[in-house]
């Protein structure tokens, strides 16, 4: 596995997430573990030329184009929409050379606009909730829109996902991508400042989808971006993934409430079968009698990564797929990932492939700040003010094991 990420600052760090010496000696291990899991592995090199095509999607309601991007390395290919700064496609090899798309999505706009569980989507203004929908900053109550039970989740009714955004293709020496820029007004779905969000989608030839956020807001506010991809390295519309392995570098997740809000509390992963530090089939002990196992109808909790390098990353997940090989590897400067095992998925729609997704057919790896993170001030915190730069970059390469 490669760690030779970019270098970046980021402005806004973990902060303190108050991690015990066990923890912390937890985290080493499983640092260990995924150095010597991964010694076997081979992420391949993409030896074709890095390629880029631009074509339309379809049209909004309201007449609006859409257009999808599709860029290559000769290894990898991945297609994205406009709509939403939507991962659509992500098609990689197996061991054997095999391609196929591992990424849960549609063929048609339509499909997205109605019925996406945030398929491959670009979230914000805050991935995951915010209790009721409810925060106070600088004295301040601002009501946002509830659109999941009592809270408001993904940034409202009509959240980053839902929106067009604007396109630039980048191109350096050894990457190509898009970058995709949304302006929200002072405002929008509840939110304080004009927040102008720019997201870099760039694949290497090294086979790592770099995902670069960076935003500015002319009042203080809140944010939490992310890219909300469900992954099946067997193939899209395969099936269960019960069987994939998967290895958080997490020694604590955030327990919730009925209604999905973090307790507050960082509780540590040991003994639990939130315990992913060493490689674990995801299906092991997803029907465990936990309480938490059940509010979640599986995973779709908060994991606490171990702490970042020098350099703000932090190794976060590994998960392959035994049959095929294919692997993802996710390094973050984020503090956390939210690991979403499709379990709202219920087979009442197809995607891409024609197959129908039922629950546990992907997972999501959502790297993030903490869900609520507004009301509890134990979080790291997600405000951003004005003259300041929020900057995260979260990468996703692709292997075999
Ligand atoms: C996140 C949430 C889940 C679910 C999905 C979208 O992962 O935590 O509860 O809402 O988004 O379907």
């Amino acid at each position: 596995m490669s760690d030779n990420l970019p270098r970046r600052q980021v402005l806004r760090t973990a902060g303190a997430i108050g991690l015990s010496a066990a923890a912390a000696g937890a985290l080493q291990q499983t640092a260990s573990a995924t150095s010597s899991t991964s010694s076997s592995a081979s992420e391949g090199i993409g030896h074709g030329r890095l390629e880029i095509s631009k074509k339309v999607f379809g049209r909004t309601p309201a007449g609006e184009q859409v257009d999808v991007y599709t860029f290559t390395n000769g290894r990898v290919t991945i297609s994205m929409l406009t709509w939403g700064a939507t991962l659509q496609r992500i098609e990689t090899p197996d061991r054997r050379g095999r391609k196929k798309n591992i990424s849960l999505g549609f063929d048609n706009l339509e499909d997205y606009a109605a019925l996406s569980p945030y398929f491959g989507s670009t979230v914000g203004r805050y991935g995951n909730r915010i209790a009721k929908g409810q925060f106070t900053l600088d004295g301040k109550t601002y009501q946002l829109p509830i659109n999941n039970g009592p809270n408001s989740l993904h940034g409202g009714t009509i959240g980053f996902d839902k929106k067009v955004w604007q396109a630039k293709v980048v191109r350096t020496d050894t990457a190509i991508g898009v970058t995709f820029t949304y302006v929200s007004p002072d405002g929008e779905m509840g939110y304080p400042g004009k927040l102008t969000s720019t997201v870099t989608y760039t694949l290497d030839k090294a086979n790592r989808l770099n995902i670069d956020y960076h935003a500015v807001t002319d009042k203080a506010t809140v944010l939490n971006l992310t890219n909300h991809v469900y992954f099946n390295l067997g193939g899209e519309g395969s099936g269960s993934i019960d069987d994939h392995i998967l290895q958080l570098n997490a020694p604590a997740y955030t327990p919730v409430d009925a209604t999905l809000i973090p307790t507050g509390q960082i509780a540590p992963v040991t003994g639990t079968p939130f315990d992913f530090r060493r490689p674990t089939a995801i299906g092991a002990r997803i029907r465990d009698d936990h309480p938490q196992l059940v509010i979640g109808r599986g995973y779709d909790h908060n994991f606490v990564l171990g702490e970042a390098g020098k350099d703000g990353v932090r190794l976060a997940a590994r998960a392959w797929e035994p049959d095929s090989g294919r692997s993802v590897t996710v390094h973050t400067t984020e503090p956390g990932v939210q690991v979403y095992t499709g379990n709202f998925l219920d087979g009442s729609f197809q995607g891409i492939g024609g197959k129908s997704y039922r629950q546990g057919d992907a997972f999501c790896l959502e790297t993030q700040h903490f869900p609520d993170s507004p009301n509890h001030p134990n979080f790291p915190s997600t405000v951003l003010r004005p003259g300041q730069t929020f900057r995260s970059t979260t990468t996703f390469t692709f292997g075999t094991i």
